[in-house]
């Protein structure tokens, strides 16, 4: 997912021969999971239509102060459109619109809105290269970089005029790409690696059979979304489910067992700065697990089990700067058994959930917590989303690493 997704963009469109290209840049934004408004200067409209970009924006398209189909009675509220957008995007950027944003030229409905626009605003130039390089021009670049408006640069290649040089307003995937690389930047978790454990294990008793448990794997799947929506590069490590990897930059290995789950946790670990340990990791396995399928003989039958290595707890021997979450399932003493598993496994803290509370645990798109941290402090929340618990624990996680 973008991290664009969700956010509402306002789009200004000048009278460069680039405005053509917006119609794709409007397309891409929308394709993010974007909502888009667009305001043209008068002059844009020669390059692209109106008609064109409010279709693919599928919203109506602004130009002028007043409402044209009203016979210019009612008012286009710049205002209102400047606090709407979560950001604001001035391409292509010509000369002309560049000098009016540094001086404060407020002669058209897109410079009032970019003077009234509280959020970050990106522009990417677009003009020839002789205009590209004038002092005037590198001028206004500083001003706007200075004023906190960010700039796209323009590339080099074939100009309207017929000359080569700088000047060329960047393609639309590379502005989107741009915009989204600036994004991520700001995000709490950026440059972070985070570790998560989700789902449950299987240990094969023969080729057919196996001990596992009611793990879904909703939990960490949320985790791990959660995690890389706030910017962080996560890996994570998955017993058996059906969900699929929540988003694409995510690297998911998916194991069987616990030992398999062992192996790769305890490989990544020294790489991470957070690691969440969501998995029900089956606690034995069979001692020996048959190579062929075992037959119905006598009216009973005895596993022997032996105990599989605590991912968890081998993870809070190595830890060195690392952040460790765990959770706890408990069924009683909930407060006492999930405590004692805090210190145990050396975690900065640890999400109890308990069997006991009517829609948390396993498999339900829901879970009810409470965090227990080292220093014994305790917050509890209500049943949410699993979604919403997810954004939860990201949260301390964040209060934490920031401390
Ligand atoms: O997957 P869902 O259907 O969404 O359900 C979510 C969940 C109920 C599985 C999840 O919220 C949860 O509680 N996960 C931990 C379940 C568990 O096994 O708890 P535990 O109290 O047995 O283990 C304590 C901690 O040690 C856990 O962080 C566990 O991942 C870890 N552990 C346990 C045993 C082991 N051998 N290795 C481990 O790493």
């Amino acid at each position: 997912m973008s991290v664009l997704s969700g956010k509402k963009i306002l789009l200004g469109v000048t009278a460069g021969i680039a405005a053509y290209k917006t119609a794709f840049l409007v397309r891409l934004f929308i394709k993010a999971g974007a909502q888009v408004k667009v305001i043209m200067t008068p002059a844009a409209k020669e390059f692209v239509t109106p008609l064109t970009l409010s279709t693919l924006s599928k919203n109506e398209v602004v130009s002028s102060f007043t409402k044209e189909e009203d016979h210019g009675n009612q008012w286009n509220n710049h205002v209102e459109l400047g606090l709407w957008a979560d950001y604001m995007i001035i391409a292509p950027a010509t000369a002309n619109t560049l000098s009016k944003m540094a001086g404060g030229h407020s002669d058209n409905f897109l410079m009032a809105t970019y003077l009234s626009a509280k959020c970050p605003v990106f522009f990417a130039p677009a003009m020839d290269l002789d205009m590209y390089k004038h002092p005037s021009t590198k001028e206004n670049f500083a001003k706007l970089i200075s004023f906190g408006n960010v700039m796209i640069p323009a590339t080099s290649g074939e100009l309207a005029s017929g000359l080569t040089g700088e000047g060329r307003m960047a393609e639309p995937e590379d502005i989107v790409a741009f915009i989204e690389d600036h994004l991520i930047k700001d995000l709490p978790l950026y440059n972070k690696k985070v570790l998560i454990t989700a789902g449950p294990t299987y240990e094969a008793i023969d080729p057919v059979r196996f001990i596992g448990n009611h793990s879904s794997g909703k939990m960490g799947f949320e985790l791990a979304a959660a995690a890389h929506d706030a910017g962080a590069d996560v890996i994570l490590i998955s017993g058996p489910t059906h969900l699929e990897k929540p988003r694409e930059r995510i690297k998911l290995v998916r194991v069987q067992s616990a030992r398999e789950m062992f192996e790769a946790a305890t490989k990544a670990f020294p790489e991470v700065d957070i690691a969440i340990a969501s998995a029900a990791v089956s606690d034995y396995r069979p001692k020996i697990s048959a190579d062929q399928k075992i037959k119905k003989t006598g009216e009973t039958m005895q596993l022997e089990l032996v105990k599989n290595p605590d991912i968890l707890a081998a993870l809070g021997e190595a830890k060195k700067d690392q952040l460790l979450v765990g959770f706890a399932l408990e069924t009683e003493n909930e407060e006492e058994n999930a405590a004692g598993k805090l210190k145990r496994k050396n975690l900065d803290f640890i999400v109890l959930n308990s069997l006991n509370d009517k829609g948390a645990g396993f498999k339900s798109n829901t879970n009810k917590i409470k965090i227990l941290f080292r220093n014994g402090a305790g917050k509890n929340f209500d049943l949410k989303t699993k979604k919403e618990v997810a954004a939860d624990i990201l949260n301390e996680i964040i209060i934490l690493s920031n401390a």
